[in-house]
């Protein structure tokens, strides 16, 4: 498999046990690029497990929407450097300050102890969210309004990309004009697969043709009776996408 492909997809570890989750890393290291760690395993197992996986070699993705006023945000965004994680991520509607403070907090700390500086990508709208929720909690803009705006936002304050659904990588793509800027892209399954909760997805092939950079696929591996053998179909979906 090219390892451009599997350097692009990231298998979201979403599991109730630190033994579950070191029994995947162990028979998926070295088949793909990198492994999301969110609130769930986070709150279970601590940062111990993050920087064992990211010092064995595995990129991390830390997804713990980090939302807090600036100085919070950027303290935590140093202690996630300290990890040595590959990404992370923020709420874009942290705002600017929050996140530039965070960029330059990154960076800083990434040049004086001469660290690896993780990419910092803002989520824009919760794909959980629609027009009725965002006017619950004051947002009469639609989501994909909502998305452009956030995305601008986030390009303005320093971020290096956003999460973004299928469905919404052209509209970020068609709003955001720096080359380099990142789209983290869940909500990805293989065609007639289970959707779980995810509704509106895609395939591999079509989300990497839409221009996301990363793909984050948790349940279909995760679940599977066979997880290597389902990421393999994964990547191979991904290469027809890229060919
Ligand atoms: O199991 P599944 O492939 O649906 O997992 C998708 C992962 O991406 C989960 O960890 C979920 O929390 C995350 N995610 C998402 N939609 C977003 C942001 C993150 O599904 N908008």
């Amino acid at each position: 498999m090219n390892s451009v492909t599997k350097d692009r997809l990231i298998v979201a570890l979403d599991v109730a046990t630190e033994r579950r989750a070191r029994e995947l890393v162990n028979s998926l290291r070295g088949i793909v690029g990198m492994f999301k760690i969110g609130s769930q395993l986070f709150t279970e197992a601590g940062p111990q497990i993050v920087s064992e996986i990211a010092s064995s070699g595995n990129g991390v993705f830390l997804d713990l929407k980090f939302h807090d006023i600036p100085n919070t945000v950027s303290c935590a965004a140093v202690a996630a450097t300290r990890l040595g994680v590959s990404i992370f991520n923020v709420h874009a509607s942290g705002g600017r300050e929050m996140m530039r403070r965070t960029a330059d907090a990154v960076s800083e700390v990434a040049t004086i102890e001469g660290l690896k500086r993780p990419s910092v990508i803002a989520v824009t709208v919760l794909t959980s969210s629609d027009a009725t929720m965002l006017s619950e909690v004051g947002i009469g803009s639609e989501p994909e309004t909502q998305v452009r705006r956030l995305s601008l936002l986030a390009e303005a304050s320093g971020m290096d990309g956003v999460v973004a659904s299928p469905h919404e990588v052209a509209v970020v793509r068609s709003t955001v004009m720096s080359s380099g800027f990142l789209i983290v892209t869940p909500g990805v399954r293989l065609a007639g697969a289970a959707l779980d909760d995810q509704k509106r997805v895609m395939t591999p092939a079509q989300a990497i043709r839409a221009g996301a950079d990363y793909i984050v696929v948790g349940r279909p591996i995760t679940s599977a009776k066979d997880p290597v053998e389902s990421t393999g179909q994964i990547l191979e979906e991904m290469e027809s996408g890229l060919g």
